[in-house]
């Protein structure tokens, strides 16, 4: 869900902007950022949804400690958002439920 922005960054430094899109919807957000701030700026407030009983949820701690924020970031499930940053393209999803262990991806691991 995309509601009206709670969160803002000033945009009177004519810093850089990058594109990303979130289920769809393209965001233009200041570089350097990382994606739940990018995402909060978008107004973004539903992140996932929990694997017992589908409650939207959204980052709390934005520092890598409460895994609240987690969304699928070009193609690889269960990302930590708040530790993330943005890149121009930048494909990011919900998260409905658990990641599937065979979407993970660990490098070159065999
Ligand atoms: S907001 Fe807590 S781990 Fe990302």
């Amino acid at each position: 869900m995309i509601t009206d922005a709670m969160f803002s960054i000033p945009r009177s430094d004519g810093g850089d902007f990058v594109s990303i899109t979130f289920d769809g919807t393209v965001l233009q957000v200041p570089a350097g950022i990382t994606v739940a701030a990018a995402l909060l700026v978008g107004g973004v407030r539903d992140f996932r949804a929990s694997i017992v009983g589908a409650v939207p949820r959204a980052p709390y701690c934005m520092m890598g400690v409460c895994f609240e924020c987690l969304v699928e970031i070009d193609g690889v499930p269960a990302r930590q958002s708040c530790l993330i940053p943005v890149s121009d393209g930048m494909v990011v999803r919900r998260q409905i439920g658990a990641a599937h262990l065979d979407d993970l991806s660990f490098g070159d691991e065999p």
